[in-house]
């Protein structure tokens, strides 16, 4: 299946692009970028975010630490995360999708009419389209809504696999995987409820997502029990594939809630599309310098060759950059899992 979401642009295929030219670090000056962008900018408001995971937390927190006067919603499904999220000063509600919608969508509409931000976080699943069901919801319900920006967490992965090439917004989609189909379904659902809105909605493709208690440096103490046939190295790990820290995520969302005129599609991803054995050969490398005595409980792994880096995409992150000034803090994989090692260490 191959998609067109916007207009088709040629790309420049691998290996056009050498691997250290990578034009996520050619930064072009924008009318519309603040760099630095101003901490006290953002007016307060009332943010809902649905389904308030890794990201979403990560989100409310630097929200609510950093812009005085907002208040934080959110869901999440069970009782003990709700607890936790309570402790961080989020008003924290129980939502589970499923089948069964109109009856749980009824919970959610008092949030609805209080929010002015929505983020939606929550993955998709097929048959669960909860962006239809809203909509049919809200329409039924005649509810008036305050929102003034929205946003979509999706994934790089609604690209496919492009052999290498750099892949920008405007490159045709091809989701392979069912959820990767469902995912980019979901793109449109929600960039329509936006229009019905009047919103124009952020869509935030995200590459795989790390930080502290998520990263290659927790995976590989973790799976020091695997055994040998679940530590067999799939072909895939040598093909490239884009990451993104969650202290990143955050600061290019609060960016997009100071600029809501802008929003569409963004890669959110840093500048070193890397294969993920080499992430993992570098984190194992970390920790063996760090802690020499746990070398031998960690996997090993072998690097391929330059050769074998055909497969998947490096995605850019340019237009997050010009347009919502984000200046990442962490560029790179290798910046990213330093800072998680450091984090341990104090
Ligand atoms: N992991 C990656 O590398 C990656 C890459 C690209 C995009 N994404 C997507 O980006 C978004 C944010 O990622 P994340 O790492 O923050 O995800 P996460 O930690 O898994 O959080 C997902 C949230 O959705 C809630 N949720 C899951 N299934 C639900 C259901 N059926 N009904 C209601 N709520 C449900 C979870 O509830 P609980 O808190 O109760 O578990 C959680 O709050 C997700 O949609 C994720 O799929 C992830």
């Amino acid at each position: 299946m191959q998609l067109q979401l916007q207009s088709k642009m040629e790309m420049k295929a691998w290996p056009s692009w050498p691997r250290r030219l990578n034009p996520n670090s050619l930064i072009v000056a924008s009318p519309c970028a603040s760099p630095q962008g101003n901490p006290n900018s953002i007016r307060p408001g009332r943010l809902l975010v649905l389904g308030t995971g890794f990201v979403g937390r990560h989100v409310a927190q630097r929200l609510l630490r950093d812009h005085p006067g907002w208040h934080v919603a959110g869901t999440c499904t069970s009782p003990a995360k709700q607890e936790q999220l309570r402790s961080l000063g989020i008003e924290a509600h129980l939502f589970q999708l499923h089948e069964e919608q109109e009856q749980h969508l009824e919970a959610l509409e008092p949030l609805l009419r209080d929010a002015t931000h929505l983020l939606i976080s929550i993955p998709p699943a097929t048959g669960l389209n909860l962006h239809q069901h809203l909509h049919l919801f809200l329409n039924h319900a005649n509810a008036n809504l305050n929102l003034q920006w929205l946003s979509y967490l999706s994934s790089t992965s609604v690209y496919g696999d492009c052999r290498g090439a750099w892949v920008d917004e405007h490159y045709p989609v091809n989701p392979r995987t069912q959820s990767a189909i469902s995912r980019y379904e979901a793109e449109k659902g929600w960039t329509d409820f936006g229009l019905h809105l009047g919103l124009s909605t952020f869509i935030f493709r995200l590459g795989g997502i790390y930080g502290p208690g998520r990263s290659a440096l927790d995976t590989l103490l973790k799976r020091k029990d695997l055994s040998e046939n679940q530590k067999r190295r799939d072909s895939r790990d040598f093909y490239y594939t884009a990451r993104v820290h969650v202290a990143d995520i955050s600061q290019t969302i609060l960016s997009s809630i100071e600029k809501p005129h802008l929003g569409k599609i963004y890669n959110v991803v840093d500048d070193d599309p890397a294969p993920r054995a080499e992430v993992f050969a570098y984190a194992r490398d970390l920790i063996s310098r760090r802690y020499p005595e746990m070398t031998d409980n960690l996997n090993h792994l072998k690097l391929g060759d330059a050769q074998m880096i055909i497969g998947e995409k490096r995605v850019s992150n340019l237009r997050m950059k010009n347009e919502l000034g984000v200046q990442l803090i962490y560029p790179s994989y290798k910046s990213g899992l330093q800072s998680i090692l450091d984090s341990w260490s104090s």
